[in-house]
């Protein structure tokens, strides 16, 4: 694969790549492709979105996600110590990084413990009574107790298998579990595209109309690039300094990239269809995939609740491998820069975690402090998703760019000469100049455009953040 090495087995080599592509696969593919991505295409008008969508991926997320391979690999360090040991200056990039994994944590968990409940529910006869599945979403998560249960129950098993380091368990889980729910949210899709009505669904999904889109769906679409593919953040130079010399970087980067994208434009396929014929809106929101999900099974009996079973407990070990990663990075912080022991750290990570989540549950049943009349969950959701990724990303860009030279990122990039990567100016033309200019341009317009939903100021005060761990950078 990479590299002929005659003295090694190639199977192995084969066989720790495989599982290295697997495990950023299952940092990138979690609840930002199956819960995420349906939804904002959905809200933003549907094929427009998605198209640019996958231009951000190919253009953007590729090469950031190569630059951020590069800088791990390269330096051997994870988020901040990555940039620490290069140049102290460039010491807030991570801890920017750091502070979105914290607020990413801040509503993902409340997400994973509402896959978690539905695998009780669904257990316990919520497809017996289809109509009622909607109001069921409603009334659940505008509860202040339930969601709350289970998000206790989803961010403890984060601790234990963060505690443990990661690995064992969990890895092997994902590996039997992706490829199920890959094959269910094709059963999703073919059920879904069956149904009489379907075909305006497929319509909503691939024929664009570009007169909708305004600078705010653009944003949305960066923001939805970089969060699934789980750039702008540090994770992927985490996962980076752990790759061998030997293995091909381009390559690995087109497999996560394709993987990722592949499971959310399917997510697509197999809700728009099923919406249309069902009779929902496409602007429904975050409860999308626990509605729709749910009632197309209802329809088919005994096999439907299987197939129900099997996708929330899917979702729930997707969401696992990516929120792992998502700790990982705080706690690797803790460790390597302020000393702490694993367990401490993960403990407190994990306490600061379950405050935010509290706060994010209880403001989707309308309770708990809002700004710009915007509750916590979104506001997480709007800081992380909308710049702090995106800035992240450009940030990343730009040190390699610019800090890092074109010849050692080229040796690293091509394995000393080894591998072939005939795009390599192209590449580092995006980095060094395209991407840095396009996501500040896109970050502007859309914030402008955010001030008439309340929207801007939240996003501003987010560059504002990220300009003052940038002043306060020598103390980090
Ligand atoms: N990519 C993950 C998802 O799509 O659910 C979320 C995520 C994980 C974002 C790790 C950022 C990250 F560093």
């Amino acid at each position: 694969m990479a590299t002929s090495n005659t003295n090694a087995a190639p199977r192995d080599n084969w066989g720790s790549k495989l599982g290295f592509v697997m495990a950023a696969a299952g940092s990138a593919v979690g609840l930002g492709n199956i819960w995420k991505f349906p939804y904002t295409a959905g809200e933003n008008g549907g094929g427009a979105f998605i198209v640019i969508y996958l231009a951000f991926v190919i253009f953007i997320g590729f090469s950031v996600m190569l630059t951020e391979f590069a800088v791990g690999r390269k330096t051997g360090r994870s988020a901040v110590g990555a940039f620490k040991s290069t140049d102290g200056r460039w010491t807030f990039v991570g801890v920017i990084g750091v502070l979105s994994g914290l607020l990413i944590m801040g509503f993902y968990p409340v997400v994973g413990g509402w896959a978690l409940a539905y695998v009780q529910k669904v257990s316990t006869g919520l497809l017996s009574n289809p109509e009622a599945i909607g109001d069921s979403f409603g009334g659940f998560i505008t509860n202040p107790i339930q969601p709350l249960m289970w998000m206790g129950v989803y961010l403890l098993m984060n601790i234990i298998i963060v505690s443990r380091g990661i690995s064992g368990g969990i890895e092997k889980a994902g590996k039997v579990l992706m490829p199920i729910l890959f094959l269910i949210l094709i059963i999703v899709s073919v059920k879904g595209l069956s149904l009489p009505g379907a075909m305006a669904g497929v319509e909503f999904l691939f024929s664009p109309d570009f007169s909708k889109v305004d600078s705010g769906v653009v944003l949305a679409a960066l923001g939805q690039a970089f969060f699934s593919l789980s750039l702008g953040m540090g994770c992927m130079i985490t996962y980076g300094s752990y790759l061998k010399k030997k293995e091909n970087l381009v390559q690995t980067t087109g497999m996560v990239t394709a993987m990722d994208t592949g499971v959310a434009i399917l997510a697509g396929i197999a809700m728009f269809p099923a919406m249309f014929a069902l009779g929902m809106e496409p602007a429904a929101g975050p409860g999308l995939v626990f509605v729709v999900v749910p009632q197309l099974f209802a329809e088919m009996g005994g096999v439907g609740l299987i197939f129900a079973l099997l996708f929330f407990v899917g979702l729930t070990v997707a969401a696992l491998t990516s929120s792992v990663s998502l700790l990982e990075v705080v706690v690797s912080y803790l460790i390597d820069e302020k000393g702490m022991k694993r367990t401490t750290a993960v403990l407190s990570a994990a306490a600061v975690m379950a405050v935010l989540c509290i706060f994010a549950s209880l403001s989707l049943g309308g309770v708990g402090p809002t700004l710009f009349d915007t509750g916590a969950f979104d506001i997480f959701d709007l800081l992380t998703d909308k710049i702090f990724l995106a800035v992240g990303g450009m940030l990343v860009c730009i040190f390699a760019g610019w800090r890092l030279s074109r010849e050692e990122l080229e040796k690293e990039i091509t394995n000393d000469g080894e591998v072939k990567f005939p795009l390599f100016g192209l590449w580092y033309n995006l980095v060094k100049f395209v991407i840095p200019v396009a996501v500040a341009i896109v970050a502007f317009a859309g914030i402008s455009s955010g001030f008439d939903s309340g929207k801007g100021p939240i996003m501003l005060m987010g560059i504002g953040i990220i300009a003052l761990t940038g002043l306060l950078s020598k103390k980090l």
